[in-house]
């Protein structure tokens, strides 16, 4: 979605802008491009391979000191912020296009797509991350895995599929993307293998629980509304209703100035609204982008700028 993220980022010479999901470097790139010789970005990501692709691609920016990396967790975004502008930590902009990149999809030692059946189930995004789907697949009881495969894939035979993973490891160890994928087959009805992959939701929710998604989710975005100008903009590129009902309900609140319960005859909370939506009904990626990558498909942007 680069295209509508710079015409509402709209850079201009100078500015300052944070991109907390470096993956390939496409929205820093086109960032960069902008903001003439006295602008800069900070972009981060939790996964050194990408930070180790942008020193090489982006070598010019970063001797210039236009473009600094950060190998970092961006539920820390306030501390990374203050680590690199140690001065002025105020910005023009904010994106964060969440999940996984194309590379980490389809790097065949990550274990993040079922399509990869050698694959181990390792699942992070980066290395800072300690447990691994694995991990998860051979330690947890059925409850807890139905679970996790519950809140976080929304999967209609998630105790089905912990009951029958728990049965398979009391005769070996889950240890690959294929054999995962193998007695999830076996538990989904033929009429649900029909529509989407079966272990579409059961990966999503494995990867989302490994890689804390969530709960990353949360903790950036009060961070990220600190850290903006008056009049900056933050735009979220979510890929699933968990991700995109968090940033909307965030972004409803805080663009409304009074938050005590309707029964209430006056306000008690004194809350002040502080962003503007930009986006009332999401922005969807287009259908040539679509054509050309289709995973583009679930994308869901929305986008708001600071008010106080
Ligand atoms: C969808 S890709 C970003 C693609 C990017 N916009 C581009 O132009 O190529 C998401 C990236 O965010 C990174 N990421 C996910 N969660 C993160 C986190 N909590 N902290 C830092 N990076 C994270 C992933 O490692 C991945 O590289």
């Amino acid at each position: 979605m680069l295209n509508q993220v710079i015409a509402i980022l709209n850079p201009q010479f100078g500015q300052k802008f944070i991109d907390c999901t470096l993956g390939g470097g496409g929205y820093s790139k086109a960032i960069l491009e902008r903001i003439g010789q006295d602008g800069q970005v900070l972009a981060i990501d939790i996964d050194g391979l990408a930070i180790t692709n942008a020193k090489l691609n982006f070598k010019t920016e970063i001797k210039n000191k236009k473009l600094i990396l950060a190998h970092e967790n961006f539920k820390n975004l306030r501390i990374i912020a203050e680590k690199y502008f140690e001065e002025d930590i105020k910005f023009n902009g904010i994106v964060l296009d969440l999940g996984l990149s194309s590379a980490q999809l389809e790097d065949k030692h990550r274990g993040f797509s079922f399509n990869i059946p050698v694959a181990p189930l390792g699942m992070n995004f980066g290395e800072q991350i300690g447990e691994t789907a694995e991990n998860i697949i051979n330690s947890r009881n059925a409850e807890d895995l139905a679970k996790i495969f519950k809140d976080y894939g929304e999967e209609k035979f998630a105790y089905k599929i912990a009951l029958a993973i728990v049965n398979e490891r009391q005769l070996n160890r889950i240890v690959t993307a294929g054999k995962l994928v193998e007695i999830i087959m076996n538990v989904a009805p033929k009429r649900f293998q029909s529509k989407i992959h079966p272990a579409t939701k059961i990966f999503q929710a494995l990867r989302i629980a490994v890689n804390q998604e969530l709960e990353n989710l949360q903790a950036v975005l009060p961070q990220a509304i600190s850290l903006l100008k008056i009049g900056g903009k933050l735009i979220i590129i979510s890929y699933h209703s968990l991700e995109d009902r968090i940033v909307k309900q965030y972004f409803k609140q805080e663009s409304k100035d009074c938050l005590c319960p309707p029964i209430m005859p006056i306000c008690r909370c004194g809350h002040k609204a502080n962003l503007k939506i930009l986006t009332h009904k999401i922005l969807r990626p287009v259908e040539q982008e679509i054509l050309k990558n289709p995973r583009s498909r679930s994308a869901r942007l929305r986008a708001v700028y600071k008010i106080i």
